[in-house]
């Protein structure tokens, strides 16, 4: 998958890692997640150095992984610190795990590779006036860059999302600029017609976005600032590659709306993911394709995005 293993993953959303250890798939592996003794979120590979058993089956005791098969102990550097069928034996280094410790950061835990950064966090998620709320997960049968230029993507507004993003009256996409920034790229100028462009709108009108990829599978979208107010409302993406074809995705939200419940806020997510979620299935090849699609000039964007990916040795699959 290239280059994929020097960015940072979201593996799963903070408050889902309680007492048991969790099994998360990336890059086509899979791994076990739990926390250690201080708390501390943990990632291994999912596979017992003594007979291959699933760790995620296992249990966590006083921060301590315990394999379901034997009952080997593991402490959070991934060090054997007991072997119950050989009460007086001291592991050596060759029978522990290689361990990961993972990152807090907008509401989930990230795998760091070494010399890997966090995504950089967008300016709506600083706005102490914005709510944040982390959503998710959503499982697709897609690659990750597929999910991100839907994300991109104005152009279906009207037509997935109609009555709800967009009408397929106004399905034009104003000319946009796209400009390379030392991170990835940023969208600007983009507007989209909405039926209802926010909370207090009774009819539809032209709204003003820009868009940002600062890392391969991480997408934002900012909206024009408040008039009134002077912050700007942000979604961000952030997607876990769980293998080429198949992704999980959260979004970040920091948005105005301080009356609706955590559950009404997540179901306006949940529905409009559900919207998407066919036609990205659909898609073919899964993976982009290296050629053998056409392009229009409202998907600038989606083929800055390719290009750059392209530059960076990411996110294709699939040979001409
Ligand atoms: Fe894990 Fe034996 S397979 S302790």
């Amino acid at each position: 998958m290239g280059h994929e293993h020097d960015c940072a993953h979201p593996l799963l959303r903070v408050e889902e890692l309680g007492e048991a250890p969790q099994a998360v798939r990336l890059l086509g592996e899979d791994w076990v997640v739990w926390r250690d003794g201080q708390g501390q979120a943990r990632a291994a590979r999912d596979q017992c150095p003594h007979r291959g058993a699933r760790l995620s089956l296992g249990r966590v005791c006083a921060g301590q992984l315990e394999c379901p098969y034997h009952g080997w102990r593991f402490d959070g550097d991934g060090r054997c610190v007991a072997i119950p069928a050989v009460p007086g034996f001291t592991p050596p280094a060759s029978h522990g795990l290689a361990v990961w410790p993972l990152t807090a950061f907008a509401g989930l835990w990230w795998l760091l590779p070494t010399d890997a950064a966090l995504p950089p966090a967008f300016a709506a998620e600083h706005e102490p006036r914005l709510r944040k709320l982390t959503v998710g997960p959503f499982d697709v049968a897609t690659s990750a860059p597929r999910v991100v230029e839907n994300f991109l993507d104005m152009a279906h507004f009207g037509f997935v999302h109609e009555g709800w993003l967009g009408e397929r009256s106004h399905g034009e996409v104003p000319p946009y600029q796209v400009d390379a920034t030392p991170d990835g790229l940023h969208a600007h100028g983009c507007r989209a017609w909405q039926p209802r462009s926010n909370l207090q709108s009774t009819e539809g009108s032209w709204v003003d976005y820009e868009y940002r990829v600062p890392a391969p599978y991480t997408a934002v979208l900012e909206k024009a600032p408040d008039a009134q107010q002077g912050w700007r409302e942000g979604i961000a993406l952030f997607i876990c590659p769980r293998d080429e074809e198949h992704s999980r995705a959260w979004f970040r939200l920091a948005v105005p709306d301080w009356d609706s419940s955590d559950e009404q806020v997540a179901a306006f997510q949940h529905t409009i993911f559900a919207q998407d979620q066919p036609v990205l299935e659909s898609q073919r090849p899964r993976r982009l394709p290296l050629s053998g699609e056409v392009h229009s000039a409202a998907d600038r964007m989606s083929s800055a995005y390719r290009r750059w990916l392209r530059e960076r040795g990411v996110g294709f699959g699939v040979l001409p």
